[in-house]
């Protein structure tokens, strides 16, 4: 078990600055989540903990002790990946106790090992077989495995479950979670997945250019996103946001979307302010007419059975609405929606900064 501290950590590939400048400390026993777009660093970062990516400037300790040039291998980090190889004529089992041995344990005790692995990760009725015969999440049990029998201090995953097709997926995200409360070893897990980064941590960092933008617990960063950025990556369906201009509507802040006017509740705004207002779709409630705030036109309808998504059209503005499945719904009919003040997001337009 150990801590992960990062101070200023930068990574240069030439002139270009892929990580800018990263503080973050990952707690003893933590689950933490990298997740931003493709190219954002998550990679680059996560190389650079497990020691396989030379740090450009900054420091990063594990366990108290400064690990810049520490090479991997003396890290004791393990580190899934999302293409694991596996060695095609080895036994599952060899292959899960193949690093252990490397470093001279025993027959029996390494198979002893194999074995507890293989129960956590219940893969036992496969120890005999070869990689061939296995399935996509097979083979990532597998590599899981593997990393579980080194008993690292620190595992380090790099989207280990982007080749899986989806329900798979969601498999494997469950046993992650599960293997972690009963391990309870630190764990960095890198995802372009928001859903998978806030379903999996305990904290999650997001990361733009390079950059961390905000951290927090799953519920905290959707509940107060501090950019539109992380509005818009963070939840599913992803959050509506307005272009509006603020005004006043019997004195009190209003947010003018065209004609729609949306009470800005305890809100106080000067006039005149180019604003983006967001509004997540589960957040639309579907109202009668003399209580509604905004009067959207539905468009396309996409039911799910469990909801269906209302994507409708505010003038010009595109906004999707999550609603109760409701057979009466048609494309084209107009639908009257309101919101909580607490539920509506408010940024600048200019800067994307909550407001
Ligand atoms: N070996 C490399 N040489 C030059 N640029 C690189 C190298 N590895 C990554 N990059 C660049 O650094 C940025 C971050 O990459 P990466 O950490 O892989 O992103 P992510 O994992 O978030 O998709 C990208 O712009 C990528 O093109
Ligand atoms: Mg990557």
């Amino acid at each position: 078990m150990a801590a992960i501290e990062l101070e200023k950590i930068v990574k240069n590939y030439g002139s270009f600055r892929a990580v800018k400048g990263i503080d973050l400390d990952v707690r003893d026993g933590e689950f933490v989540a990298f997740v931003g777009p493709s190219g954002c660093g998550k990679s680059t970062l996560l190389r650079m903990i497990a020691g396989l990516e030379e740090i450009s400037g900054g420091t990063l300790k594990i366990d108290g002790r400064v690990v810049n040039d520490l090479e991997p291998k003396h890290r004791d980090i393990a580190m899934v990946f999302q293409d694991y190889a596996l060695y095609p004529h080895m036994s599952v089992a060899d292959n899960i106790g193949f690093g252990l041995k490397m470093r001279g344990m025993s027959a029996g005790e390494r198979r002893r090992q194999v074995e507890e692995a293989a129960d956590i990760l219940q893969i036992t009725q496969l120890l005999d077989r070869k990689p061939g015969q296995l399935s996509g999440g097979q083979r990532q049990r597998v590599a899981m495995g593997r990393a579980i029998v080194r008993r690292p201090k620190v595992f380090l995953f790099d989207e280990p479950l982007s080749n899986l097709d989806a329900k798979l997926r969601v498999d494997m995200r469950t046993q992650i979670k599960r293997l972690h409360s009963m391990l309870k070893t630190t764990m960095v897990y890198v995802t372009h997945d928001q859903v998978e980064a806030m379903t999996l941590a305990d904290r999650v960092v997001i990361l733009k250019d390079g950059e961390l933008i905000q951290q927090g617990a799953p519920v905290d960063v959707y509940t107060v996103p501090e950019t539109r950025f992380v509005g818009e990556f963070i939840g599913s369906p992803k959050m509506n946001v307005l272009a509006a201009e603020t005004g006043a509507v019997d004195g009190k802040s209003t947010a003018l979307v065209g004609e729609t006017r949306i009470p800005l509740g305890q809100t106080r705004l000067a006039e005149d302010r180019r604003i983006l207002v967001g509004v997540r779709p589960e957040h639309l409630i579907r109202c009668p007419t003399d209580e509604a705030m905004i009067r959207v036109t539905v468009d396309v309808l996409e039911p799910l059975g469990s909801d269906t998504m209302a994507i409708c059209m505010l003038g010009d503005q595109e906004i999707t609405a999550r609603l109760a499945p409701d057979p009466d719904l048609r494309p084209g009919m107009p639908l009257d929606l309101k919101v909580k003040p607490a539920d509506i997001h408010l940024f600048d337009a200019s800067t994307g900064n909550r407001i």
